[in-house]
C-alpha cells in the first residue's frame, strides 16, 4: 500500500493526496435479485473483487442449483468489464442436507454456510432454531474446511434487543466454539465489546467482520430529533463505547477482524413504514466511510490489512493482486439514489466524504 502526501504551495500544487492499496473484498454483503440485484451489484463490484454474498432470499438459498443460478444472475448483471467474482453462500436449516452442503463445497459453488438463528432478522424465518439440529452438518464443515457465518444474536424476545449479541455469545457461541474447535467461524457484523473481547480472546479459527456503519454510528443515530429508520440495522447499533471498541479491534491490525460491509439495501417505502424493515445501505460509498475511520484513527497504513488481507488469509484464499486508488478530495453522498426506479437512502446520505474512490490502478 502507498501512501503519497505531498505537501501543497501555491506555486506548485502537488496532486492530491493518494491513497493505492490492494483490491479489497466484501466479505458480507446482500446483493438481493431481480431489477434491484441489476441495480446494485456494480457498486460491489466496481469497489471489490470479491463478497461474500447473503443467501436471505425468498425462498433462502439452501440448495447447489440454487446457488449456481443466483451466481449465474449475479455475473449477468454485472458491468461490462469489472472482474468480480461472487462467493456463494449456503442459508442453514434445521432439515438441510449435510451431503449437499459438502457437495456444493467440493463443486467449488458453497464458499460457507450462513447460520440465521430463526426470526432473528430479514428472512430468516427458514433459519435454525436449535444448533443442536445442524451438529451433523457443523460436523462436516469442520471435517471438510468449510466456514460457518454466524448472525449472532439470541431470539428470545425476554432478551433485551441491545443485549441478544452478548447473550448469544454466552448462551451459544462460547460452546459451539468449545464443541468444535476446528471449525473455522466468522461472528459476522460485531457490535459490542463483548464480542471483541471474545473475539481476540478465542484462537485463530475465529474472526469477525465490522460494517463501516457500527464503525460511524451508535444506537442514538436512530433517535436523532425523532425516528431515524435509516439508520436501523440489525444487529442494531449500541451504545457508543461499544463503538469505540470497533473501531479500536478495526484498525488494530489484528488479522482477526476484517471487512464485512453488510449493505442491506431496502427501498424508502420498505424503511419508512410502521414496520420499517431493518438493513443499511451503504455499497455505494463503502471504502470511502472506511478510509475516513481509519484515517481518524491516524492508521491510514492499517485499512489495507483489514480491507484487503485479513479476509482471504481467513478463509485461505490469495489475497487480490489489482490494486485501487483513493484520492483526497471531497465526495458528495447523493441524499437520495434510484434503484430500479425505487429510491433508496444510502448510508452517509447528504454528507461530504474526504476520500474519494478514483477506481482501478492501471497495472
Ligand atoms: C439484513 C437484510 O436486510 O437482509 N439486514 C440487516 O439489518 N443487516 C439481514 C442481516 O444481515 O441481518
Ligand atoms: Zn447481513
Amino acid at each position: 500500500m502507498t501512501i503519497s502526501d505531498k505537501p501543497m504551495n501555491e506555486e506548485n500544487p502537488a496532486p492530491p493526496a493518494r491513497l493505492t492499496l490492494r483490491r479489497p473484498d466484501d466479505w458480507h454483503v446482500h446483493l438481493r435479485d431481480g431489477a434491484i440485484l441489476a441495480s446494485v451489484v456494480n457498486y460491489t463490484a466496481r469497489q471489490f473483487a470479491r463478497a461474500i454474498v447473503m443467501p436471505n432470499l425468498n425462498p433462502p438459498v439452501t440448495t447447489v442449483a440454487a446457488a449456481k443460478g443466483y451466481r449465474d444472475r449475479i455475473l449477468a448483471a454485472v458491468e461490462p468489464g469489472l472482474a468480480f467474482e461472487p462467493l456463494m453462500t449456503c442459508y442453514l436449516t434445521d432439515t438441510i442436507d449435510a451431503g449437499e452442503i459438502e457437495r456444493g463445497f467440493a463443486d467449488g459453488v458453497f464458499t460457507a454456510c450462513k447460520l440465521y438463528p430463526a426470526h432473528a432478522t430479514t428472512n430468516s424465518d427458514h433459519g435454525v432454531t436449535d444448533i443442536q439440529k445442524i451438529h451433523r452438518v457443523l460436523d462436516v464443515m469442520q471435517r471438510i474446511g468449510m466456514p460457518l457465518l454466524i448472525h449472532g444474536e439470541v431470539t428470545d424476545r425476554h432478551v433485551d434487543i441491545f443485549d441478544r449479541e452478548a447473550v448469544f455469545i454466552d448462551r451459544i457461541l462460547a460452546k459451539l466454539i468449545t464443541d468444535f474447535p476446528a471449525l473455522k467461524v466468522v461472528f459476522e457484523h460485531i457490535t459490542t465489546a463483548d464480542a471483541v473481547t471474545f473475539v481476540e480472546a478465542c484462537g485463530p479459527n475465529l474472526a469477525a467482520t465490522i460494517t463501516p456503519h457500527h464503525l460511524r454510528i451508535n444506537r442514538n443515530a436512530m433517535f436523532e430529533g425523532g425516528i431515524r429508520p435509516h439508520h436501523y440495522c440489525l444487529p442494531v447499533a449500541k451504545r457508543e463505547s461499544h463503538r469505540l471498541a470497533l473501531r479500536r479491534a478495526a484498525t488494530s491490525g489484528s488479522p482477526k477482524f476484517f471487512l464485512g460491509t453488510d449493505s442491506a439495501p431496502h427501498s424508502i417505502t420498505q424503511k419508512e413504514s410502521a414496520c420499517g424493515c431493518a438493513g443499511i445501505f451503504n455499497a455505494p460509498f463503502a471504502i470511502e466511510s472506511y478510509a475516513m475511520t481509519f484515517e481518524e484513527e491516524g492508521v491510514l497504513h492499517r485499512l489495507e490489512g483489514f480491507a484487503s488481507e485479513h479476509g482471504p488469509a481467513f478463509y485461505g484464499l490469495a489475497p487480490n493482486s489489482d490494486k485501487i486508488i483513493l484520492e483526497r478530495w471531497p465526495v458528495n453522498v447523493p441524499a437520495k439514489l434510484v434503484e430500479a426506479s425505487e429510491d433508496f437512502i444510502p448510508f452517509h446520505a447528504g454528507e461530504t466524504l474526504p476520500w474519494r474512490f478514483l477506481g482501478l490502478a492501471r497495472s
